[in-house]
């Protein structure tokens, strides 16, 4: 299966990927996770995107592009994957389409996660993550056993930089402007399905199963 999760930031797209990709044993890329890495390991690409990321814009495309295309080419992708973050501007969109082309490859589903604003900013600001293992929680629908502890490797729990709340603001207007017109790029080729994000993760994810069961 090849498939895309839209949505705008803090929807859930990160929290249901995890799932979708160990039940359907593709890989999940996703474009945040590893601009994070690189700017944890403080690599050449990392640098040039941590101010960026920091400001809650977008990664240069020519940046962005390149680290996907090389994850793609990879053997790992060759029976599927799952992208969660990636495209997020239609020149994006476009290099990704041009690139499965040659491969011979297309996707099986674009999935929209649609929310309310008041909900996303409530998911944003109350996430936090384990910098060791990367598991997310959030301090009132998702809270660690131990206040401030993951669960999984006892680290102290942090919250992203770009999660505070000047920065809210701006990635939501970024997501705006520049990922919103895939919506109906996508649609437009016939690939878009919305989900509706509300509710439990459980129900959230119900409803996700049942989506990518259908041919679209
Ligand atoms: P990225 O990491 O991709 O951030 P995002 O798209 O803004 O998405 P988030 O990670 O914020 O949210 P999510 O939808 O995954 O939600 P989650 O599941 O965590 O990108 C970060 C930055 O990297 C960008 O700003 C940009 O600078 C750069 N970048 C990345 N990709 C790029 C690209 N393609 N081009 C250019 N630049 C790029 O859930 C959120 C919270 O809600 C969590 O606390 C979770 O526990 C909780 N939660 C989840 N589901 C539920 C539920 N059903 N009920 C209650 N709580 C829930």
């Amino acid at each position: 299966m090849r498939v895309i999760f839209l949505g705008p930031p803090g929807v859930g797209k990160g929290t249901q990927a995890e799932f979708i990709a160990k039940k359907y044993h593709i890989p999940k890329l996703s474009t945040g996770d590893l601009l994070r890495e690189s700017v944890d390991r403080k690599t050449a690409l990392g640098k040039k995107a941590k101010g960026f990321m920091e400001r809650g814009e977008l990664v240069p495309d020519d940046v962005v592009i390149g680290l996907v295309e090389e994850k793609l080419a990879s053997p790992e992708c060759q029976n599927g994957f799952l992208l969660d973050g990636f495209p997020r501007t239609v020149t994006q969109a476009d290099k990704l389409s041009g690139f499965l082309e040659k491969m011979g490859e297309s996707l099986d589903h674009v999935v929209y996660f649609s929310l309310p604003r008041t909900d996303i900013v409530k998911r944003i600001s109350g996430r936090r993550s384990c910098p060791e293992c990367k598991a997310v929680y959030h301090l009132e629908s998702i809270p660690p056993k131990r206040d401030g502890v993951c669960d999984v490797c006892g680290m102290a729990l942090i919250q992203r930089n770009d999660d505070k709340p000047e920065t809210i603001e701006s990635r939501l207007a970024v997501y705006q402007e520049q990922t919103e017109p895939l919506i109906k790029y996508y649609k437009h080729r016939g690939i878009l399905s919305e989900l509706d994000g509300s509710g439990l993760v459980a129900a959230v994810q119900e409803r996700l199963l049942v989506l990518l069961s259908q041919p679209r």
